[in-house]
């Protein structure tokens, strides 16, 4: 089977794709002949070995995946050879056929697109534990999001509006605040062009954000904080620009406002029956046509380094899949 593999640490040029052993799935796995695999920031962090996990090389990276059941390992109950389902791992989905833990998988319900069922775990997956269990958010509440047009971002525009929330989406360009909008976005915001506190406040007046949702993290995290209403909340999801931002913590006292950190991954194992309710609530949701994730291009195997300079480019909105 063909699979995309990093075999030194290096930027997306630097995958190779070989034919390589089928896997064997072990104790409590699955393997998955792959239909479709989400691209992700960590993607591109895993490869150049930036990020906080540094498998052993050589390793496929992708990070979220769909599929059918080929084969299933020992001790594992409730998936049968032929099931469909989406997965989420820490790397290993660029390739046609990926080993799952099963306790990280999810059963699809009949006729569900196999190209969103490859995109929401982690990025749904994120957002929604973001704005449910680390800001309470509440219908009626602002909320700003950050680099909104992305991968998170979009999914947490999506799901703010659809809780109840009046969405203020911010991000680099007027066509990607255009899919924000259709979105669910009430208000956008260009911070490439205009200055971040100014603008939220020409929508918000001095009251502030509720909450902020922030997966970019640099130079507007400080102003996101400064623009925090009474009791806000600021959501850590991450640092694509790079930089880790430092706040005066004086901003939150005078606020009485919280900074809340987000890490999905964690979540996700360590509090795994509240994560599979959210899950079975992100299935509804899309089932029935309340969430549409975006899927903005396709590649194939072969095109996996252009996904990832896409992505470092700023170039995709919403999410993009790969294909085998
Ligand atoms: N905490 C968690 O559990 C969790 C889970 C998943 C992902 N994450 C993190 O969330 C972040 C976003 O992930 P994603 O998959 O949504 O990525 P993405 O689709 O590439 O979105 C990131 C957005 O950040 C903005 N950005 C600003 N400066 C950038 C730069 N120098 N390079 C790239 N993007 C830049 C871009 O929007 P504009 O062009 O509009 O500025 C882009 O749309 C990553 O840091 C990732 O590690 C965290």
């Amino acid at each position: 089977m063909k699979a995309v593999l990093c075999k030194q640490p290096g930027p997306p040029s630097s995958l190779v794709v070989e034919n390589i052993a089928s896997p064997q799935p072990g104790p409590g796995q699955l393997v998955v002949t792959m239909q479709a695999a989400g691209v992700n920031f960590p993607d591109v962090l895993i490869i150049q070995g930036k990020y906080q996990h540094k498998p052993e090389m050589p390793f496929s990276p992708g990070a979220e995946a769909s599929g059918i059941v080929k084969a299933v390992g020992p001790g594992v109950t409730g998936f049968s050879v032929g099931d469909a389902v989406a997965a989420v791992m820490t790397y290993g989905a660029f390739a046609e056929e990926i080993v799952v833990d099963a306790a990280r998988a999810i059963k699809l319900p009949a006729r569900f697109d196999m190209k969103v069922a490859a995109c929401f775990g982690l990025t749904y997956g994120t957002s929604y534990h973001a704005l449910k269990d680390r800001a309470r958010i509440r219908p009626g509440e602002t909320m700003l999001v950050l680099g909104a047009a992305g991968g998170v971002g979009l999914a947490a525009v999506e799901l703010g509006a659809l809780m109840g929330a009046r969405v203020i989406a911010a991000a680099s360009s007027e066509e990607k605040l255009a899919t924000c909008r259709r979105f669910g976005a009430a208000h956008t915001i260009n911070y490439a062009e205009e200055d971040l506190r100014e603008a939220l406040r020409k929508i918000v007046g001095n009251d502030g954000v509720d909450v902020v949702y922030d997966p970019v993290g640099d130079k507007y995290a400080e102003p996101a904080v400064r623009s925090l209403a009474w009791g806000g909340r600021f959501l850590v999801v991450g640092f694509a620009a790079g930089e880790i931002p430092k706040i005066p913590l004086n901003l939150l006292l005078l606020k009485g406002a919280s900074i809340v950190g987000v890490f999905w991954g964690n979540f996700s194992q360590r509090e795994a029956a509240a994560n599979a309710n959210n899950n079975a609530t992100l299935v509804r949701w899309i089932a029935s046509g309340h969430l549409k994730p975006l899927i903005s291009a396709t590649y194939r195997l072969d095109q996996v380094p252009a996904a990832l300079t896409d992505m470092s480019n700023r170039k995709v909105q919403g999410k993009v899949v790969v294909v085998p």
